[in-house]
């Protein structure tokens, strides 16, 4: 099998076969085909698209490029969840350790931020020497002793995806259902849960930006998962707005403590109840889909998911007094509040801009092996439908360079649209597609 002949055929919009794709994925793992040969290939893909076989195709043979877990010692279903990702997207650090408290194991790969987008893994070692590298053995052990585990993409699992999203990145190849549809899949097929519950964002803030495509996406995930015997139930949420109020790192994780305490914005308790419910039923705990989400507040009302998080923190080596008291946080140096110059209500926020005027303060990567900034990021404080009065803040910009600051606050409130009229506020969960 030759690469060239692979790239060629897509270059010319040819469907390609099975062994073609295997052979892709496994060489490019293994270091025989370049960075630029893939980078064709994923570039022809992103342009004439892939038939739902190819797609399948692809899927398998990331999600079979290195171990597959087995979880059945957890039981006949095991639950996981993704996000395709979103700006001051914060779930994970809060939903798993409620769902763990609920007796359910959480055994759960996460990524790293990448683009406009932040990252699970990122957030999560702001927490002093928390680690997110940890073996196989341990993970498992982990889930066996305290009933959930985060880690990064350490592990041998689908590395053909770590190195192909690390790529696409490169090469503005990420907002792309084929290629998002097979990266997530096949990291949860080799994760190992036979449950997966899917936050499939849509908007400004989102690699799918309208509510079509999202489901388009998710109706493609649940058609690999049928064929790969894992039940896929997704939630279609909004991402015209960022998630919650912060948008970086240990102000992400700070939000995330704060809401396992019960103190949560509308929008990101929406999107944990409905997520959290569905997870619980697929668990087989409990088919209600009600009944769930008030297990859930149950379980943040008498401190069983908070505690269940220091937990976590604890086992993976995490300093807990920073859990304990946050105002530990190393903080940023400068913080600057960004003020309205105008007066009536907030019509739109370009979201991408907000995640990546974040990543440029340095919460985030411009290059895939750049190193972040925990401390910097933009906590937003007026959302879609707030009344905004002439100098209101808007956002506070934490910042360690005075420049970019200075930037972040210009580019800020450019990224606000304010209208005289007044503006209905948006659903956060739009629809569920089981
Ligand atoms: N999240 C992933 O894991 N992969 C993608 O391609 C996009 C979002």
């Amino acid at each position: 099998m030759n690469i060239l002949k692979i790239i060629e055929k897509k270059r010319d919009k040819k469907e390609l076969s099975q062994e073609e794709i295997e052979y892709f994925v496994n060489e490019y793992t293994k270091g025989n085909i370049t960075d630029y040969q893939a980078a064709a290939l994923v570039m022809a893909i992103y342009i004439n698209g892939m038939n739902d076989e190819e797609i399948t195709n692809l899927t398998f043979a990331m999600a079979h490029s290195g171990e597959v877990l087995d979880l059945t010692i957890f039981g006949k279903n095991v639950v996981d969840k993704h996000s395709t990702g979103g700006v001051g997207d914060k779930i994970t650090l809060i939903l798993m350790p409620i769902i763990a408290s609920l007796g359910i194991p959480v055994a759960k790969m996460s990524g790293r931020g990448l683009g406009f987008t932040g990252g699970t893994i990122d957030k999560l070692e702001s927490i002093p020497n928390f680690s997110t590298t940890i073996d196989n053995t341990t993970f498992i052990n982990n889930v066996k002793e305290i009933g959930i585990s985060l880690i990064s993409q350490n592990l041998n699992l689908a590395p053909a995806d770590k190195k192909l999203y690390a790529l696409r990145d490169t090469i503005s190849c990420v907002d792309n259902i084929p290629l998002i549809a097979s990266s997530i899949m096949s990291k949860k097929i080799a994760a190992g849960a036979n449950k997966i519950v899917l936050e499939v964002t849509c908007g400004s803030g989102a690699f799918m930006e309208n509510k079509e495509s999202a489901i388009e996406l998710a109706k493609k995930m649940s058609a690999i998962g049928k064929l790969a015997k894992r039940e896929v139930v997704s939630v279609i949420t909004n991402m015209e707005e960022p998630l919650g109020e912060a948008v970086g790192n240990s102000i992400e994780v700070i939000e995330a403590i704060k809401a396992l305490k019960g103190d949560m914005t509308e929008d990101v308790k929406e999107v944990v109840l409905e997520l959290g419910a569905r997870m619980i039923k697929m668990a087989g705990v409990g088919n209600d889909i009600e009944e769930n989400k008030k297990k859930i507040l149950e379980n943040i009302m008498n401190k069983k998911a908070y505690n269940k998080f220091l937990q976590l923190v604890e086992k993976q080596g995490g300093d807990i007094s920073y859990i304990e008291d946050v105002s530990k946080f190393e903080k940023a140096q400068i913080v600057v509040e960004v003020i309205s110059e105008e007066a009536g209500y907030v019509e739109k926020i370009n979201t991408k801009r907000i995640g990546e005027i974040s990543a440029n303060l340095g919460a985030g990567r411009i290059k895939k092996d750049d190193e972040i900034d925990k401390t910097v990021g933009i906590i937003v404080k007026k959302k879609i439908a707030d009344e905004v009065k002439k100098g209101d803040i808007l956002c506070y910009v934490y910042a360690n360079n005075e420049e970019k600051a200075n930037f972040a606050c210009s580019e800020l409130k450019k990224a606000y649209k304010i209208s005289t009229k007044k503006v209905v506020k948006p659903a956060t969960v739009l629809e569920v597609i089981e």
